[in-house]
């Protein structure tokens, strides 16, 4: 019997549905993406890499960093609570909203807690919840935000603000999230360590600041060589034991402040509609306010 037709017009199928699911959905989704905005500034994101910071993705991706580094942070779920951000000027009354709304607190903790805002008070309610408590507490003239918190192991790790999204890689061509964490992620490297001598001396000799790092060093990103009359001021400055030695300097090629320039560009943490941060910012706590509070228990 001959099964020809059937061969090809299964595999056919089966070609059509993969090319569909791993083709053509993935466009539908994210193929139309644009720059969008930061919530709630609305300043346009993400803004094109400088030209340095450029180059350097292109050192990164020939020194192969991303066999060992991932630039996409992870979050397992978001927590929305209350923040009281401003006293007003009746602490004793903000005192009793915030016992009403959050029971657990003791007076003692909330009575000192109110005199250096921000104060968590809420954490991990319904949006409902943390609405109502918010209009309970700002009908005493203090002010309060409803908080968004991202969480998950990355966000703990301090890896980021808030998981990484298609738009945080807009600009980037080839994308280079990695699949392996030999090392940590470095989605918002630029961030965390955001001193451009850390990093050159980290790319020198990764021992120095990390003593037993796995991380190879990249000698050959600076050039070693003798120590004029007056020693450049570009010269990484070494711990003994770890430079070339004495009457000579170590001085980064162009690839080193490129790469390092990316390292620095790399800052995914403003937050977006899709991926929604909102947290309070600390406030000078205001001079007229009465911090005469009774603060038995
Ligand atoms: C063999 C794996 C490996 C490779 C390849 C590698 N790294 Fe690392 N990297 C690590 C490890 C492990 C750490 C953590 C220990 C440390 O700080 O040295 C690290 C740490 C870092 C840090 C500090 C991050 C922080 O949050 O403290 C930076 C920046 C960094 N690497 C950049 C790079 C760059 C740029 C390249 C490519 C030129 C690269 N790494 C290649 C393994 C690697």
């Amino acid at each position: 019997m001959n099964r020809g037709a059937w061969v090809f017009v299964v595999s056919l199928l089966g070609l059509t549905g993969s090319w569909c699911g791993l083709v053509w959905y993935p466009q539908v989704q994210l193929g139309q993406q644009k720059e969008t905005t930061t919530v709630p500034d609305k300043q346009l994101y993400p803004v094109a890499r400088p030209g340095l910071a450029a180059q350097g993705r292109e050192v990164y991706r020939s020194e192969g960093c991303y066999t060992c580094h991932s630039q996409q942070v992870r979050q397992k779920a978001v927590s929305v609570g209350l923040a009281v951000t401003e006293a007003g000027t009746n602490l004793t009354e903000l005192v009793e909203a915030i016992l009403t709304v959050a029971p657990q607190w003791s007076r003692v903790r909330v009575a000192e807690a109110v005199t250096r805002l921000p104060f968590q008070v809420l954490e991990g309610v319904e949006v409902a919840e943390a609405d109502r408590a918010r209009r309970q507490i700002e009908v005493t003239g203090a002010k309060a935000v409803v908080t968004v918190r991202p969480v998950g192991p990355d966000l703990e790790r301090g890896w980021g603000r808030r998981r990484s999204v298609a738009a945080d890689f807009l600009w980037d061509d080839p994308v280079m999230p990695g699949m392996l964490r030999v090392g940590p992620d470095l989605a918002n490297v630029g961030a965390r360590v955001p001193d451009p001598r850390w990093l050159l001396t980290h790319l020198w000799d990764p021992q120095i600041q990390s003593p037993g790092s796995m991380m190879p060093p990249y000698r050959y990103l600076f050039e070693v060589r003798p120590a004029g009359e007056r020693p450049s001021a570009d010269a990484l400055v070494l711990p003994a034991g770890h430079g070339p030695g004495p009457g000579w300097e170590v001085i980064p090629r162009p690839e080193a402040w490129a790469l390092v320039a990316y390292l620095q560009s790399l800052n995914a943490s403003p937050a977006l509609f899709e991926a929604p941060v909102q947290l309070p910012t600390a406030r000078r706590a205001g001079t007229e306010t009465n911090t005469a509070v009774s603060a038995q228990p």
